[in-house]
């Protein structure tokens, strides 16, 4: 079956999280079982990312949502990538979603309207593309309004919705819905409507015909008012019509390090000096003492971000500190959580080191050097990160919620602690250190870690029996 992924990151082309790592390998791994291709908005990092673009199609605007062409990128495995042009919409200096502040772009009600809108013409072939999707897979608040379209023009399209963060919604005020094309009817709370404005990440829960998230417990959280975010009445409902499930994230085959290529020196489990060399090239970039590396060094790769706890880890640095270990971060998000990340390297020199900036080698190397990957966040609704850090033999010490729960095993394969406060999160660092301090314990917790399985080909089942429900409904409708 021809399906399209309607997504605002790829990783290859441009990413800010997790988000562009599943967009990009998720339609890889369903590739040999069905023609997926991806659907992006042409930013100025994917017109210039070198790859050649080939206009194959044009779009009509309707209302404030102007036309555009869509250009063609043949990845270099085949992945078929489909770009939304619009240079007026996509082609600034900055992010995916805001400037280079930090700051949201004003006009993302518009930019994000049109890719949903851009994912409906094509399955109505008003796109001039011959490729008509049978099945539309959007994804987060971004690719919300790709269900929403395709039933407002009464488009017979089914479409698979999947929430990858709840917390980020895309509210706009109602009186965008002329702007947007928005029909009347759809500004009722049973539909869109969220508090009074209108949410795109609603609309996706509304309008797909099956919304997953990413993980099993984030898919039950999601429905309890600590994690809901407000529409956990919403999603409870749609649970128990059968219509949310969570399937969990997988990682792509280049996180193998035995053959990772962006590593200074591969390893595998009878192979660690690979490790030992990435820990001290870590040490060198972060400017952390060599006489250090005695105890245990730490990571965090992370956006900087309320979710991702990181207040916690600024308040635990002396205690990590004091027990002989080191910490380093490389991360980017909010102005206010990269100064406190700042000040703790000026607070502890040569113990703590920081990088404000997004680096896919530097992360890499981080999570092949490093002794435990801290991840003490709020809520995850899958978490990527500690898969690659567990594969690359790396222990994750993290909160026991989402993903991460499902991912990690309590003392096998990392530590996990329940409460988000500092004495829990202490708890579990202090027994990294004692597993630390016990070599033999320590090798088997890795070893055990990098055999978990977590390749989107072991995991890609759930998704192909979703589809196959999804198309036979719609059929059986017909
Ligand atoms: P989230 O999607 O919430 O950010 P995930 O753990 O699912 O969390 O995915 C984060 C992804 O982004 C991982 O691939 C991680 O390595 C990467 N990442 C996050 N911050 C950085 C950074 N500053 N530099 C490089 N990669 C980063
Ligand atoms: C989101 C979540 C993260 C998840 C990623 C990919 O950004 O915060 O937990 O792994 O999406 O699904």
């Amino acid at each position: 079956k021809k399906i399209l992924f309607v997504t605002s990151e790829l990783s290859e082309l441009i990413k800010t999280g997790g988000l562009g790592d599943v967009s990009a390998a998720l339609p890889r791994a369903l590739r040999p079982h069905h023609d997926v291709r991806v659907l992006l908005p042409g930013y100025r990092q994917v017109m210039q990312s070198g790859h050649p673009i080939r206009l194959v199609g044009s779009l009509a605007g309707h209302a404030a949502l102007p036309g555009g062409r869509i250009g063609r990128i043949d990845l270099d495995d085949g992945l078929i990538v489909y770009v939304l042009i619009s240079p007026e919409l996509y082609e600034r200096d900055g992010g995916p979603y805001g400037d280079n502040r930090n700051q949201d772009w004003p006009d993302n009600h518009i930019r994000f309207a049109r890719l949903g809108l851009a994912a409906a013409d094509f399955a109505a072939g008003e796109a001039g593309i011959s490729w008509r999707p049978d099945l539309i897979h959007a994804h987060d608040w971004p690719a919300g309004l790709a269900p929403a379209y395709l039933r407002w023009r009464g488009q017979r399209t089914p479409s698979v919705f999947t929430i990858h963060n709840l917390a980020y919604q895309g509210l706009w005020r109602p009186e965008c819905r002329a702007e947007l094309a928005i029909p009347a009817e759809a500004c009722r709370m049973e539909r869109m409507e969220f508090h009074g404005q209108l949410s795109f990440l609603k609309a996706g829960i509304a309008y797909a015909d099956r919304i997953t998230t990413v993980s099993a417990t984030y898919a039950r959280e999601i429905t309890t008012p600590d994690f809901g975010c407000g529409l956990e009445g919403f999603l409870r409902e749609k649970a128990e019509h059968g219509l949310l499930c969570g399937i969990p994230n997988g990682i792509d085959e280049s996180w193998e390090p035995e053959t990772d290529a962006h590593l200074l020196r591969n390893f595998g489990v009878n192979d660690w000096e690979g490790k030992a060399v990435h820990a001290e090239h870590v040490r060198r970039q972060f400017a952390l003492e060599p006489s250090g590396s005695s105890g245990p060094l730490f990571v965090v790769v992370s956006r900087l971000v309320q979710q991702k706890g990181l207040d916690l880890t600024h308040a635990l640095a002396e205690t990590l500190v004091a027990h002989g270990g080191q910490l380093a971060v490389l991360g980017r998000g909010e102005p206010a959580v990269e100064d406190s990340m700042r000040q703790l390297a000026e607070r502890f020199p040569g113990r703590v080191g920081v990088n404000i900036g997004f680096e896919e080698t530097v992360a890499r190397r981080m999570f092949a050097g490093a002794d435990f990957l801290l991840m003490p966040s709020r809520y995850e609704p899958c978490g990527l990160s500690q898969l690659y850090a567990q594969r690359f033999g790396s222990l994750p010490v993290a909160r026991k919620t989402g993903g991460l729960a499902d991912t990690i095993e309590d003392g096998v394969t990392g530590f996990l602690f329940e409460e988000p406060s500092l004495d829990s999160y202490r708890e579990a660092l202090l027994r990294a250190f004692r597993v630390f301090a016990t070599p033999s314990l320590f090798h088997a917790m890795r070893c055990r870690a990098m055999a978990v399985p977590c390749f989107w080909r072991q995991t890609i089942d759930p998704y192909l029996r979703l589809y196959r429900q999804v198309l036979e409904s719609r059929h059986g409708e017909a």
